[in-house]
């Protein structure tokens, strides 16, 4: 997965540099081509001869070389790359990352940078916890950078605690998982809802439910980062969407986000249903706003809203893949299983508000996943992110071919054609 793959490696001021030339090696092993872009305090750690020598390239650490005035161009190098990373990153790096001070070649570089990037934090344990450097990654993975968790153990100030970057085999693995998932989707289309919905009374007031679409947006990057085109259709929310290949579409009602979801559901090989839409909306709506009389009751009489799963169910055909969510109080999973089949859906996802922290604004999920067969798998609490990552392997590993069955064909194919011409030959 990384044959081929240009990959600029960033090196900063950290005891962990001297991982930094295992790391090139072991990308080199792999077929990768390296560039390494370090900072001046980096050098005080490995010096730049045992890099050049390793990836057999000039390394950059200035924006010109000093003797001849060769200028080294941070643009070029960003349109170069298919992946930048940094590993270690100091905590002064990420700092800078995060808030764009550009005094050296490496975060000009990385500013530059038109490929995805990964971090590998490298630090002692109380400036791994520190709220500053906490706050300062959040912002880089906000921007749609990937951290690479550092691991607990022994650190160089000889205190024990989380802060050692990860060894450059597990950095290596996640960069070809990268690569391997990225492809995994490519000419695939998947529509996914998220958010709530909101029935408006009047002017002013509206029905809805606590949904952040956290949960429906982690899916949308998690399906573009493997390659998909993306149609989101979102209900209100506060949240933002970083890959390029993700279509956003804003609704506010159920009955705006069905017609969303039919106009564009037949052109998708997906479906995605993560959407809190409500179940009713109210019968009359009134132009103006409803006046408080004293001592009355008021009684709004609410009608059914279209259910939009239910809908595409309808409309599936043999080749798409639909997938509903199913937030539960109590029997959850007869109840999930009751939806999926009602809905003609391929997969459930359920969750239950009765797991601590899992559900509605939470940043963490508890989810099992049930086939049209039954059967079920639960996952731990996790982030909705990996929660996004374990649905996405789960529908693709039985759907779409997985990596290692597009593998083993791939090359039963080749076996064949070199084969052929070897007969050929003879
Ligand atoms: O509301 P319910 O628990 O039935 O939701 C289960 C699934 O159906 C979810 O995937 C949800 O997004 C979807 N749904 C929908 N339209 C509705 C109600 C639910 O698409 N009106």
């Amino acid at each position: 997965m990384l044959a081929g793959k240009k990959i600029v490696l960033g090196i900063t001021g950290s005891i962990a540099a001297y991982k930094a030339a295992c790391l090139c090696r072991a990308l080199i092993k792999k077929g990768a081509e390296v560039q390494v872009v370090i900072t001046p305090a980096g050098k005080e750690f490995i010096t730049p001869v045992t890099l050049s020598a390793l990836t057999q390239k000039p390394v950059v650490s200035a924006f010109f070389t000093a003797n001849d005035g060769t200028w080294h161009s941070h643009v070029d190098i960003g349109l170069w790359a298919d992946l930048m990373l940094i590993a270690p990153a100091t905590a002064a790096t990420i700092g800078k990352m995060a808030n764009g001070i550009a005094d050296n070649m490496l975060i000009t570089t990385y500013l530059s940078m038109k490929a995805p990037v990964f971090i590998a934090p490298a630090m002692d344990l109380d400036m791994y916890a520190h709220p500053s450097t906490q706050q300062n990654l959040e912002k880089l993975k906000s921007y749609g950078n990937q951290i690479i968790e550092p691991a607990t153990g022994f650190l160089a100030s000889a205190l024990e605690g989380k802060g050692r970057m990860e060894e450059p085999d597990t950095i290596v693995k996640v960069l070809e998982t990268f690569f391997e998932k990225k492809v995994q989707l490519t000419q695939k289309k998947v529509l996914i809802t998220a958010g709530p919905t909101y029935e408006k009374i009047d002017p002013v007031r509206y029905i809805s439910n606590y949904s952040s679409g956290k949960m429906g947006f982690a899916l949308a990057e998690e399906c573009a980062a493997r390659g998909a085109e993306v149609i989101l259709i979102t209900g209100p929310v506060r949240l933002e969407t970083i890959h390029p290949n993700i279509k956003r579409i804003n609704v506010e009602s159920a009955e705006e986000m069905h017609q969303a979801a039919l106009a564009h559901f037949p052109e998708t090989d997906t479906g995605i249903l993560c959407a809190a839409v409500a179940d009713y909306k109210p019968v009359h709506y009134s132009e103006n706003k409803l006046k408080r009389k004293s001592g009355e009751s008021l009684t709004l009489e609410l009608t059914p809203n279209p259910d939009i799963a239910k809908s595409l169910g309808e409309i599936k055909k043999e080749n798409q893949v639909l997938v509903g969510f199913a937030l539960e109080t109590d029997n959850e999973l007869p109840n999930a299983k009751e939806k999926l089949q009602k809905k003609n859906l391929d997969f459930i996802v359920l969750n239950s508000l009765r797991d601590a922290g899992a559900g509605f604004r939470e940043d963490t999920n508890k989810i099992t996943i049930i086939d049209a067969e039954g059967n079920a798998k639960a996952f731990p609490l996790k982030s909705k992110k990996e929660v996004a990552a374990d649905v996405m392997d789960t529908i693709t590993t039985v759907r779409y071919m997985s990596i290692e069955e597009g593998r083993r064909l791939f090359h039963e194919s080749m076996k064949q054609l070199e084969n052929c011409l070897k007969q050929n030959d003879e």
